[in-house]
Formats: structure tokens, sequence, C-alpha cells
């Protein structure tokens, strides 16, 4: 063979590769309404930047009729790009060989590259789209699951992790996304369970449908696994570079640094008017949240899921934040279980990337019942409570409205090393509402009073008692635990200058191997 030969057959091995399991398995694929591993890839990073490793790559197994069958890349294209300018690592599984199913050197590849991730410091996105271990190759494939879970928790808030979840990922192959910082899901062509529907007839007698067990509506509203649902793969995909646009390439880098022509000391005279005058009446509070940050532009996390709680990116005064908002729309905004879980999780990620955190607060309390203390809503609660106290990021607070009982202390409170504490002129920060307050404080009285319209007199009495003494920030502001009260439409431009003030606060606690948060 001469040189010419030589480069000719380069190009042949190429275009082999990138031909994964044929035409018509591609073909399959994109009936299915699905596009292929380098098509996915080509979407996701920035033109002409993708490097693709380990094309050569085939399995070494001769078990099962496999010895003929071997394709270049086996089931995996993995490499590194860029993304606006900034690198990052990639691999989407090819259904297209082996149904994407994951064998030893497939393992071997992707834990090849996050090493390289993790020496570099860059992020590493995942696409699933697999039927799982490879089952000709028996426990080397479980081995090689294990050793990229191991590799997902060593990578964990060190760099950045992304699944995209665009076809079937099922049994232990979950939990790779599942190690990961976010998971997205396809609404049409993806599904995520541990077990099957066939097995999970078998052992349950429970009749179920895919759809109805693993679909991406299915995790992004009840069981709170993935943290976005879009319509296509390249809307998904698209979300992957957005999303990066608000993170750092690691844990020791701080976030970029956007240009902002929005200006900074921008009044929004609507904020004036935006808490109702009955402080039962709820408003949107992601309505404050588009009036206070950079080009009214919220990347909200977990829209779906908890929606009495909203967490999201932002960019404010061209830095990022992560905003935490109860939202009084939803269950007047009360935390549950699942509220805090969504909202501690996303305190740590940010926490872990250097985001600082914006809270605005407008809580009644906890959520009452035996579904929730059944439930374990006081663990739940503590790991938000957690979350907020170990955070060391800039912690800002703005109380909107109510701040009530365990709940005040739990949202970002002066006490859980807030930094700035603001509230607005109509913040009411006490251990209850008034309702309950009277109903503790009165019990005695209220059941010697017999004549009703005597005993609503003597409630409307109390209460109005009780409003003047705690609705209101003034009593909160005496102690010092809030740092000032500030006029509401000027939110945006004291925010600001609080985050630029604090962006180089160090806080950091006792040395320890790690904590013990309650899980
Ligand atoms: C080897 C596999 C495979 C697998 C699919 N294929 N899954 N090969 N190991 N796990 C192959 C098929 O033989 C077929 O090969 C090609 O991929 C496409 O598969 P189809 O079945 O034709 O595709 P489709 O009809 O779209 O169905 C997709 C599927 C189904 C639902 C994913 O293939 C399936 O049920 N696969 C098995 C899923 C599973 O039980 N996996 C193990 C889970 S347990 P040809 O040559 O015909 O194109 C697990 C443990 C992980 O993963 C533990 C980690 C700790």
């Amino acid at each position: 063979m001469d040189s010419q030969d030589k480069i000719r057959q380069l190009i042949d091995l190429r275009e082999q590769a990138k031909m994964g399991g044929g035409e018509k398995r591609i073909a399959d694929q994109h009936a299915k309404g699905k596009m292929t591993a380098r098509e996915r890839i080509e979407i996701l990073l920035d033109e002409g930047s993708f490097e693709e490793y380990d094309m050569f790559v085939t399995h070494r197994t001769d078990d099962f009729g496999l010895k003929d069958k071997k394709y270049l890349s086996d089931g995996v294209v993995t490499g590194h790009g860029t993304i606006d300018g900034r690198v990052v690592y990639v691999f989407a599984q090819d259904f297209t060989i082996f149904g994407g199913s994951l064998s030893e050197t497939f393992a071997g590849k992707i834990c090849k590259l996050m090493d390289q991730a993790m020496k570099v410091g860059a992020p590493v996105i995942g696409i699933n789209d697999s039927g799982g271990a490879r089952i000709q190759e028996g426990v080397r494939s479980l081995a090689g699951y294990s050793e990229i879970f191991e590799r997902n928790i060593l990578a964990s808030g060190v760099i950045p992790q992304i699944s995209a979840i665009f076809g079937p990922c099922a049994g232990g192959a979950v939990y790779s996304p599942a190690l990961t910082d976010f998971i997205i899901m396809s609404e049409q062509s993806s599904y995520m369970f541990v077990t099957g529907p066939k097995v999970t007839k078998a052992v349950t007698g429970e009749d179920i449908s895919i759809e109805d067990l693993g679909s991406a509506r299915i995790h992004t509203t009840k069981s709170g696994v993935a943290q976005f649902v879009v319509e296509d793969e390249e809307e998904g995909l698209l979300l992957i570079r957005k999303i990066l646009s608000y993170l750092p390439q690691n844990n020791l880098e701080d976030p970029p640094l956007s240009d902002c022509d929005d200006p900074i000391d921008r009044l929004e005279d609507d904020l004036n008017i935006i808490i109702p005058e009955n402080p039962n009446h709820p408003y949107n509070v992601k309505d404050v949240i588009y009036k206070v940050v950079d080009y009214e532009e919220f990347l909200e996390i977990h829209a779906n899921y908890a929606k009495n709680i909203v967490v999201g990116f932002a960019k404010m005064g061209g830095m990022s934040v992560g905003i935490v908002a109860n939202q009084p729309t939803f269950l007047a905004g009360v935390l549950d279980i699942n509220a805090s879980r969504k909202a501690a999780r996303f305190v740590r990620f940010c926490d872990a990337f250097n985001i600082p955190l914006l809270t605005f607060v407008d809580v009644p309390g906890f959520l009452p019942g035996s579904n929730q203390e059944y439930g374990g809503i006081i663990v739940h609660g503590a790991k938000l409570m957690f979350a907020y106290g170990e955070a060391t990021v800039p912690k800002i607070t703005v109380t909107l409205r109510k701040s009530y009982g365990g709940a005040h202390c739990v949202m970002a409170s002066k006490q859980l090393r807030g930094d700035i504490n603001y509230a607005w002129p109509s913040a009411e920060i006490a251990v209850m509402g008034p309702q309950g307050a009277i109903e503790v404080l009165e019990g005695k009285k209220l059941a010697e009073i017999k004549n009703e319209e005597e005993k609503s007199e003597f409630i409307t009495a109390r209460e109005k008692e009780y409003r003047d003494k705690f609705a209101n920030p003034y009593e909160a502001a005496r102690y010092g635990y809030l740092d000032d009260v500030i006029e509401p439409r000027n939110t945006r431009f004291r925010v600001i200058r609080a985050l630029r003030t604090v962006a180089t606060k160090k806080d950091p606690g006792p040395m320890k191997k790690h904590s013990n948060m309650p899980l």
C-alpha cells in the first residue's frame, strides 16, 4: 500500500465510521423522528469545532455471533468541541449500532473522555439513546457502567454534567444521567425507568404503559427526575447551549460575565403595585423575576414540577445568578416535600459552581398534613435549610410578602448566613399567620364565646392587633434581621449593587470530610 493508498484507507475508514450501523438503521432512526448521534453533535457544538476520538474502536466480544459483527466506534461517538467558544466534552450514544447498548469498550471511550474533561476542567454532555447493557457482554458491561458512575460521582461539583435523553434509557443505565446535574428529555421519543412495563407486571401485577411509567411528561411533572422537557431534539440541544451560558467551566472558575446594555438602575413602577391589598390574593412571582433580571430573560428549571417554588438562572448586570422564589399562585407558595427537594438541589448546584443566589420570599409556611409528615417533610425541609446554610456563594434575599415560621428561617434568612437581606414594605415576618396565631393564643377565650357574631368580632380585633404588630418588615429590621427595607421599583438596582459588593466574599466553614446532610 503506498502513501496515497494509506490516505485513501483513512478516508474510507472515517466514512465507514460515520455510517454507524448502516443506511437501513439510520433510516429507521429517522423514521422514529430521531437524529443520529453525529447529527445531534453537529447541532450542539459550534460549527466545525467537533473533534472525534476513538473512531476506530470496536468491541472485543466473539460470543453470540459478534465475531463478525464489528462496527467502528462501537455505538458511542465521543470527542470535544466548543459551545460559544468554550471547550466541552461530549458523548452521544449511537442507537444504530447494537441499539446503542453499552459494551466494555463503549464504556472505556466514555471514561477516557470524562477523565480528560476533569483534567482540562470542562463540562461533559452526554446524549443518551440506548438499549442498556450489551447483553452479549454480561458482567463486563455492568463493570463498564460502574466505571462511568464512579466518574460521574467524582466529577460532581467539579465540572458541570448535563444529560439529554433522546431515546430509551432503562435499567441501571438511568443512574449515570441521575448522577449528573441536569436531565433534558424529548417529549416524543424518550423514556427512563429502572424496571420496564413487562417486569413491573410480572413482579407486582401492575399493568402500566411505557408512557405512564417513564415518559418525559412523568419525569418532569411527577417524579422530578428530569428538569426539562423539550418538544424535539433540536430544541434540547439548543437548550444545553443556553444552560451552559450561565455556568463556569468548572468549580474553580467564576461564571462568564455577559455584556449588559440593560440599565442596572432601571426603575420598575409596576413592582410598587404588584402585591395585592388582600394578603390572601396571589400574584405571579415570575412577573417580579422578569422585571428585575437583564432583558427579562429567565431560564426556569423544573418548571412543571413543584410549581409552588420557582428556580432558575438569569443574568443581572451581566452576572449569572441562581434565583429561588416562592410562587403564591400555586398552593399559596407553601413549602412542601417536593418544593424543598427541588430548591435544595438547585441551591447546592449554584453553590458548587460559584453562582450567587437571589431568593424572593413569599411563603406562608410548610404544608401541614399527614401526607407530608409521613412522607418525611421534616427531613426534606431540612434539606433546603441545609443547602442554604451550607452555601458560601453570595446570598441576597428579598422578602416580598409573607415569611412565616420555620419556612422563614429556611428561605435564606439572615441567620443562615444571608449576606444582604432586603424586604419590601409589604413584608410580613412572624411565627405564623394571624389566623393560626389567634387560634393558638385565644383558644380558651374563643371556646367561651358562644355568640357567633361576638366571636367573629373578637377574632377580627385580635387579628388586627396581630397584623399591626407583625405584618410589616420593621419589627425584623429593628433587630437587624433585615439590612434594609427597599422600594419595590428599585429592586433591580439594589440587588445588582448588592451582588457586586459581595462578589468577593469568603466565608469557608470548618474543615471536614463532608457533611451529613439530611438525605
Ligand atoms: C445488545 C441490543 C440491546 C442490548 C437492543 N439491541 N438492545 N443489543 N444489547 N441491550 C439491539 C437489537 O438486538 C437490535 O439489533 C438493535 O439493537 C435495535 O433494537 P430493536 O429492538 O430492533 O429496537 P426497538 O424496537 O426500537 O426497541 C428498542 C428497545 C429494545 C426497547 C431498547 O431493543 C429492548 O428492549 N432492548 C433491551 C433493553 C434491555 O432490557 N436492556 C437491558 C436493561 S438492564 P439489530 O442487529 O437487529 O439491529 C441494563 C442493566 C444496566 O441495562 C445496569 C447498569 C448498572
